[in-house]
Formats: structure tokens, C-alpha cells, sequence
């Protein structure tokens, strides 16, 4: 037995003008838009704030939110939304801006702090109506049941996860992945490609998700490089749009595994970017996981384009690990945890905050502290 949650999705070129609209048909009088600096810059809130006043709402503004968003962050956003009387939230940007909109509907409607919802299933109210215009693809989190939030306090990710906090529309217009540039191109699409691979393997994984984990896998192999290339490459915008839609559908259903445990972890502590923590990590927790499921990793190797024709399922897996490597060399990705500022002495108190991860549980094969410490010792150099 299993369920599939997801909410209405709009996809497509212009669809960003749709997103008063939606608030609108969701019952919004006062929607509180949360974004980011360069959301502002790049000129698309001001098309959201457009349509917010075309479909007859008010709106307020919130762009305080930084690369891996916190709590507090998350407490000024719902005083915002309480202060301005909203009643509807919009958020327009990458994971962090959606993340926080999905922190402060939860703390608008339940109280508390962010802290009280870590875990799975612990937000009891209904949210607010919440709309997501992702800018990035990226990190799914307007199609998921998950937020990630950094618990200032413990200097540790929080992952969140609840039916409660999947969107109730996504407005997902690849015209605004043009303005990014290709450093962000390439960490946000390694981590869309890490959600395809993590939850295709998932203990949780269903064949709902692996339909979804599957093609996201295809396109985003075949599709992130040219779209890394070029800004204006539209056919490769698209399809990496529709690749970080369909990974997160498939890992907000299935789950992840111990590479997000660990991102998660590192993310809490040190400022790097969620995709290029997710690159290092990856080939190393697929050899690490390999045994696991030997007949999945075929099956990848294929969905990456590889020929394995007349190999082994060892000789056909170890092919889906070295496409993910090369992937990675390719389009500019860090290669270690060193090179990013990691540091070996972090790698003890790391492995055992990763072990608590709510992404831990899904992970194909059964991990212990020692075993996630070496696969950090492995990442490092
Ligand atoms: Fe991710």
C-alpha cells in the first residue's frame, strides 16, 4: 500500500503571469510574496506583484531570505504575514524562498516554534493557501511534502516533512531559468540529478516514483550540460524544468537517502551551496549503496546513456557511478569536500547529526556512524 501527494501543476513558457490568478482561485484577498534579492534584480517578482494586482489582490513583500534559510528567518517572514494581515503565501525563488514560505504557513497556522515540526507528520492546522513559482531547477521543493530549514540554535538542517506543506498550485515557467547563470545552472541540476538517483533507490520508492525518478534521470543526464552552456538554450531549459519537476515528485513521495542526510547536515554548519555538497557526495553514497540494489543501477546507467550491453550488473553499475563523476567534471561541479572548505575535524560530530536525518531512513542500505565517516573521509580530497 502507498499514496502519491502532489499539488496542481502549471507548466510552461509565460506561465509565471498565471500566478495571481492562482492565488486568487485559491480563495487570497492579501498575498504575502516571499522571495529573494535576486529574484528582485532579475525583474520577476515585479511580474508576480503584476499579476497580483491584475487579479484585484494586495500583496507584501518579503525578501529576507539567504542561501540556507533559517529559523529566524522564518519568524520575521510570519511576523510579516501577520503584521500585513495576509492570508495567502507566494514564494519565487530557488528551495530557500519556497522553504521559508512553507516555514511560515506552517508557524501562522500552528504556533510554536519551526523547531516543534521537525520530523514527519507533526503539523497539525491547515496551511494557508500556498503558491510556488520555482526559479530554479532545482530544488523540487514546490512540488514536495518537505522543508528544510536551519535550526540556528543546533546549527543543523531540519527536515520537515508533512502532506501539509505540498503546495497548493506550482507555476513552473522554464523562461525564468534564462537568468541564471551557469555556476547556479550546474549546482541546482546536480541536485535535481541526486533526487532522481536517491529516491529511485529509496527504500520507499513505489512505481509511481520510479516513473517519475526514471525520466527526471534521462532528461536531467542528457539535458544539464547544454543548458549549463547557454543561457539561452530554451529546449534545454525546458526539459531540465520538467527533469527538477519529476525528481521532486519522485523523492517527495519516495523520500531520499544518505546523501541529503549528509547535505543536510554539512548545509547546517557551513555555507555552501545544497547542489555542490549533494555532487561530492553522490558517486561515493551510489558505491557505498551498490549492493543494495545492483538491478537499479543498471537501470541507470542506461537512463544516463551508457551502453552496457553484455556487462555484468557490477561492470553496468559502476558505469551509472562514473557518468554521474563525469557529469559532475564536465560542467565546472567541486570535486571534494576540501576544495570547499570542509574540514576534516568536523567529520565525527557530522556523522553522527547525519545518522538522525529524517532522508537517513530511506537509504537503501543500512548505514552506521563509521560507515558514513569514511564516506566522508572518501569525499574529502
Ligand atoms: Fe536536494
Amino acid at each position: 500500500m502507498y499514496k502519491f501527494v502532489m499539488p496542481e501543476v502549471i507548466f510552461g513558457s509565460g506561465s509565471i503571469s498565471q500566478t495571481g490568478e492562482c492565488c486568487a482561485r485559491l480563495g487570497a484577498r492579501h498575498v504575502l510574496v516571499v522571495t529573494d534579492q535576486g529574484i528582485m534584480d532579475a525583474g520577476w517578482t515585479e511580474q508576480v506583484l503584476k499579476s497580483c494586482r491584475v487579479a484585484g489582490l494586495a500583496a507584501t513583500l518579503f525578501c529576507g531570505v539567504s542561501v540556507n534559510p533559517t529559523d529566524d528567518e522564518a519568524d520575521i517572514c510570519t511576523r510579516v504575514y501577520q503584521e500585513n494581515g495576509c492570508d495567502a503565501i507566494m514564494a519565487v525563488g530557488g528551495g530557500s524562498a519556497i522553504d521559508i514560505g512553507k516555514a511560515a504557513a506552517v508557524l501562522a497556522a500552528n504556533g510554536g516554534h519551526i523547531r516543534d515540526y521537525e520530523g514527519v507528520d507533526r503539523i497539525l492546522h491547515p496551511l494557508p493557501p500556498l503558491v510556488m513559482v520555482p526559479t530554479t531547477a532545482g530544488s523540487g521543493s514546490e512540488v514536495s511534502q518537505f522543508s528544510v530549514i536551519v535550526d540556528s540554535s543546533r546549527r543543523k538542517k531540519m527536515t520537515i516533512v508533512s502532506k501539509s506543506l505540498v503546495p497548493d498550485i506550482a507555476v513552473i515557467d522554464p523562461d525564468v531559468l534564462a537568468t541564471k547563470s551557469a555556476r547556479l545552472t550546474a549546482t541546482t541540476g546536480l541536485d535535481v540529478i541526486t533526487h532522481a538517483i536517491e529516491s529511485f533507490v529509496s527504500v520507499a520508492a513505489t512505481p509511481m516514483t520510479d516513473v517519475q525518478a526514471k525520466n527526471a534521470l534521462m532528461l536531467a543526464s542528457r539535458y544539464l550540460r547544454p543548458s549549463v552552456a547557454s543561457k539561452y538554450n530554451r529546449e534545454a531549459k525546458e526539459k531540465m524544468a520538467m527533469a527538477s519537476l519529476q525528481a521532486g515528485l519522485a523523492f517527495s513521495n519516495a523520500i531520499l537517502g544518505a546523501a541529503h542526510a549528509m547535505s543536510h547536515t554539512i548545509g547546517g554548519r557551513y555555507p555552501f551551496l545544497h547542489g555542490d555538497i549533494n555532487a561530492v557526495l553522490l558517486p561515493h553514497v551510489m558505491e557505498f549503496n551498490f549492493i543494495a540494489c545492483p538491478d537499479k543501477f543498471r537501470e541507470m546507467a542506461v537512463l544516463m546513456g551508457e551502453d552496457v550491453t553484455g556487462l555484468s550488473d557490477i561492470a553496468a553499475g559502476e558505469k551509472a557511478i562514473q557518468s554521474v563523476r563525469k557529469l559532475a567534471v564536465d560542467i565546472g561541479a567541486p570535486l571534494t569536500l576540501s576544495e570547499m572548505g570542509f574540514e576534516a575535524e568536523a567529520i565525527a560530530e557530522i556523522s553522527e547529526i547525519a545518522l538522525t536525518d529524517a532522508c537517513m531512513i530511506t537509504n537503501p542500505r543500512d548505514i552506521s556512524a563509521e560507515e558514513v565517516a569514511v564516506l566522508l573521509t572518501r569525499a574529502l580530497s
